[in-house]
């Protein structure tokens, strides 16, 4: 039987890399999922707290991320949607994995890295870069291996971002098999989207990110359509004005045509638009409206259903009570498996 699980930051209102690299592809895989296939989302509040973040906010974020869960289209009666620190599994079940996990491995997964800021050069490890770098974000990747693991996932999908944190939970399941002799827990394969790398509208040279200081360089769920079409027409291009696709020459212009492409109804690729008859030479301005009609008519129904959601706590409350239970149950099942294994069972 399939298991297909995920997990977003709750970071507050989702942007288009979410969307389109994650997201909008676990709407897909419910609507074309097996009856039998068993369909996990959480919204991963303890992976928010491995950085600092203002106060007073996470609730709202957490409430944000999960209400855009439901605008997007999951059905909360065909999914298992929770806050990952409802189901105190999770924790449990990262501390043992944690014990039979390679501090060499972590140590050389590039987002610790990338936070260290010192790429390959562990001899520059400053001692006071190392005491601002927490020990919850070096284990975060075990973490995330406990999400998927503790209920059972087959499959993953996420953007490219994570594809080094689900190689990792697969080395957890190797580790804790051997250690403990059995077949105990199951190896998650990764899916990814065919957007799973949205760059950023003024760096096209970077995924567009939550953590971006440039708020122009994301679109939100929540944007309107004239801050979308603000947005994509003041994104980074170059001074060509002449559409055509060229990834290493031109970053900005593919990335835009990139973008079109990921809304294309004929599945089009970004090659494919630049040599259409309509957009091939043609002005900047041209693609950019392109890419904002396009980007706005995927997101208004969202936007309008985000709205109306967030205005009903009490439905939502519900929702995030069910899928406590729901998830409690799905991570019990494998905790009875490893607590047997680990000799912690009664
Ligand atoms: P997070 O919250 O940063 O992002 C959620 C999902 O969005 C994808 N994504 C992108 N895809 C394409 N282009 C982009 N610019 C872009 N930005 C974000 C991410 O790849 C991700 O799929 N560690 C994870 C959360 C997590 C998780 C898990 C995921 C925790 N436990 C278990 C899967 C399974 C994260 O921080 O994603």
């Amino acid at each position: 039987r399939a298991v297909i699980f995920s997990g977003i930051q709750p970071t507050g209102v989702p942007h288009l890399g979410n969307y389109l690299g994650a997201m909008q592809q676990w709407k897909r895989m419910q609507d074309e999922a097996a009856p039998d296939t068993k369909l996990i989302f959480s919204v991963v509040d303890l992976h928010a707290i491995t950085v600092p973040r203002p106060r007073g906010l996470l609730s709202q974020w957490k409430r944000e991320m999960f209400t855009a869960l439901l605008a997007i289209g999951l059905d909360p009666d065909r999914c298992v949607l929770f806050y990952q620190s409802s189901v105190p599994a999770h924790s449990e079940l990262q501390w043992i994995l944690s014990c039979t996990a390679s501090t060499g491995y972590l140590s050389r997964m590039t987002q610790w890295k990338s936070k260290m800021s010192l790429a390959d050069d562990v001899t520059a490890f400053d001692d006071k870069v190392k005491r601002s770098l927490k020990h919850g974000l070096f284990s975060y990747p075990i973490l995330q291996a406990a999400d998927v693991l503790v209920h059972r996932a087959t499959h993953v999908p996420v953007g490219d971002d994570q594809k080094q944190h689900l190689e990792f939970a697969r080395e957890c399941v190797t580790n804790f098999n051997s250690a403990y002799g059995g077949q105990h827990l199951v190896k998650p394969e990764t899916i990814f989207s065919p957007a799973k790398r949205v760059m950023s509208l003024t760096k096209p040279s970077a995924k567009m990110s939550k953590s971006d200081a440039d708020a122009r360089s994301r679109i939100l769920f929540t944007d309107s359509a004239s801050a979308i079409r603000a947005k994509v027409m003041a994104a980074v291009t170059d001074s060509t004005n002449a559409v055509s696709y060229d990834a290493a020459a031109r970053p900005g212009v593919a990335n835009l045509l990139e973008l079109l492409s990921h809304f294309d109804p004929a599945g089009r690729g970004a090659g494919e638009l630049a040599a259409s008859a309509d957009l091939a030479g043609a002005p900047l301005k041209e693609l950019k409206t392109r890419v904002a009609d396009a980007v706005n008519a995927a997101l208004a129904p969202i936007r309008d259903r985000f709205a109306e959601l967030l205005a009903r706590p009490d439905y939502l409350a519900g929702l995030v009570e069910q899928g406590a239970v729901r998830a409690n149950q799905s991570a019990e099942e494998t905790m009875k498996i490893v607590r047997e294994a680990v000799e912690l069972g009664a």
